[in-house]
């Protein structure tokens, strides 16, 4: 018997109302937009309003995904939530959004894989759709990066955004579209790379975490940006050599969007036209585990993928993380 593979038959997307420009950063930091825009492609972010937090935007992703699609919230099984910025330590973000939608029949977790999140959680979510175990699981993309960052640190305030994307998985009716591959990286030796240090057990919250701005994103950028522009390469390389196919096969190449620079020297070394890439990290940065949904669903809205092609997900970040994910797209349910 043939294995049941996982399909997307929902996606949606939500970013926060909120613009803020290079020109409004610069006058928080010594920086300019000519420097973010020649060093990071980014020309603006959305920011989150005071009174939204994480799982406001996951449930707007998801409505957004469910506009097309008539399904009760008691219907899903299953809810994974990617994201390193939590509405709270605990209870998980998924079993906020579980009640705030009224998914009564799902359960649901947090999965803390940072810009590869997303790609973790949808290959875990996969896995149970693939065995049969559950026909709707609800996989989430989404980060408040503005909670965790220093705004007078002008290496790491420019570089992100806020933002959610959400899609469904259900088994595929057919047998050649869904999920066909993935390849899931770690490598926790790079983690002194990119962390924010304090909030967990081994420094937990006090003055002293505070006033030393333990609670933001620290990042040595170039080391990041060295492994990136490898690992994606060879991540997406490996991937569909395995599968049997070319990099002219790919009808779309969904990076994390870090910096448009990571992006366009994996694409000169795979050999990608520009039609074949998805980029929007100019209109919303790095929003972490919510960039691969965030392009995903955009594509989809703006027509960009037909029954049959072939999608390429590829991230890198923080851990160090990595992943390559290949599906066949199909129809929407
Ligand atoms: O998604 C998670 C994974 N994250 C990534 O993939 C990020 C990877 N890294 C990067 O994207 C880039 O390394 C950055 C965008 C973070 C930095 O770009 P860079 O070209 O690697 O710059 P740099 O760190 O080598 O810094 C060059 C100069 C430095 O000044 P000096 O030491 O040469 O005088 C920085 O202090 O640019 C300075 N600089 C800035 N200047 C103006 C750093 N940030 C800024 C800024 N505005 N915002």
């Amino acid at each position: 018997m043939k294995a049941v593979r996982a399909k997307i038959t929902a996606l949606g997307m939500y970013v926060p109302e909120r613009r803020v420009t290079n020109d409004e950063l610069s006058k928080l930091v010594d920086t300019s937009d000519e420097w973010i825009r020649a060093r990071t492609g980014i020309a603006e972010r959305r920011i989150v309003s005071d009174s939204q937090a994480n799982s406001d935007l996951s449930i707007k992703a998801i409505k957004n995904a469910f506009q097309a699609r008539e399904l009760r919230p008691e219907e899903i099984d299953l809810i994974i939530v990617a994201t390193v910025t939590p509405d709270m330590m605990f209870p998980s973000t998924a079993c906020i959004i579980q009640d705030k939608i009224g998914a009564k029949n799902a359960w649901g977790f947090d999965l803390l894989g940072a810009c590869s999140g997303f790609l973790y959680a949808i290959a875990t979510g996969a896995q149970f759709v693939q065995t049969g175990a559950y026909k709707r699981v609800l996989v989430i993309g989404t980060d408040v990066m503005s909670s965790i960052l220093n705004f007078e640190d002008r290496t790491t305030c420019v570089l992100f955004g806020d933002g959610a994307g959400a899609v469904l998985l259900e088994p595929s009716q057919e047998d050649d579209t869904g999920i066909i591959d993935f390849i899931l990286h770690s490598d926790g030796s790079g983690g002194k790379f990119l962390y924010m240090p304090a909030g967990g057990s081994l420094h937990p919250a006090s003055h002293e975490t505070v006033d030393k701005k333990m609670h933001y994103v620290h990042q040595d950028g170039r080391n990041v940006f060295k492994f990136a522009v490898k690992l994606m390469t060879e991540v997406s390389l490996e991937i569909l050599q395995r599968n049997g196919y070319t990099t002219e096969d790919v009808t779309l190449y969904i990076p994390h969007q870090a910096n448009l620079r990571i992006i366009q020297s994996s694409v000169e070394r795979l050999k990608l036209r520009p039609e074949q890439v998805v980029i929007n990290i100019d209109r919303y940065a790095n929003t972490t585990a919510a960039t691969i949904p965030v392009g995903l669903a955009e594509a989809y809205h703006q027509g960009r993928m037909k029954k049959g092609d072939l999608m390429l997900l590829v991230s890198f970040g923080a851990g160090f993380t990595w992943g390559s994910l290949l599906l066949r797209w199909g129809d929407l349910g």
